[in-house]
């Protein structure tokens, strides 16, 4: 896991800075708003994201399960959940120790991603880690 953690950012980091290292832009959402879109991006008709992180591991609704079940407004649902699903002392931290993308294979998923008809692909992982695929 910590492989592929580190591919990825490795691949995240020469794909973001590949494109615009001529460019110079300030921390400013004025300077940042004058960066291009690429054209592959904007031609594309149909594009995958996908959320994976230790979200995935209760696989209960959504990317935004912390903050449904421990949020200043929690779900109902996603505390019932937790409560019939998990250890009552049981902690987001703690899903991390199940994610162990077991069913990580990239080429099926490649497969999987090019007869869909998806002209790109963003895995956006452990919420730091945006991959890139343009095919
Ligand atoms: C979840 O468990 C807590 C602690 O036992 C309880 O107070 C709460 O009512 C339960 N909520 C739901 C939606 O099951």
């Amino acid at each position: 896991m910590q492989l592929l953690t580190t591919v990825l950012f490795v691949v995240v980091l020469y794909c973001s800075i590949l494109p615009f290292s001529q460019q110079q832009y300030t921390p400013d959402w004025k300077s940042l708003d004058t960066r291009p879109l690429p054209a592959w991006y904007d031609e594309s008709k149909i594009g995958i994201f996908i959320h994976w992180g230790v979200f995935s591991v209760p696989s209960f609704e959504s990317e935004w399960f912390w903050w449904d079940w421990k949020g200043s407004s929690p779900s109902p649902a996603a505390v019932a959940f937790m409560n019939k699903t998990y250890p009552s002392d049981w902690t987001y931290a703690d899903f991390a120790s199940q994610f162990r993308a077991e069913f990580y294979n990239p080429n099926e998923w490649a497969d999987i991603f090019a007869a869909s008809g998806a002209k790109y692909v963003y895995i956006i992982a452990f919420a730091i880690i945006v991959l890139s695929l343009s095919f």
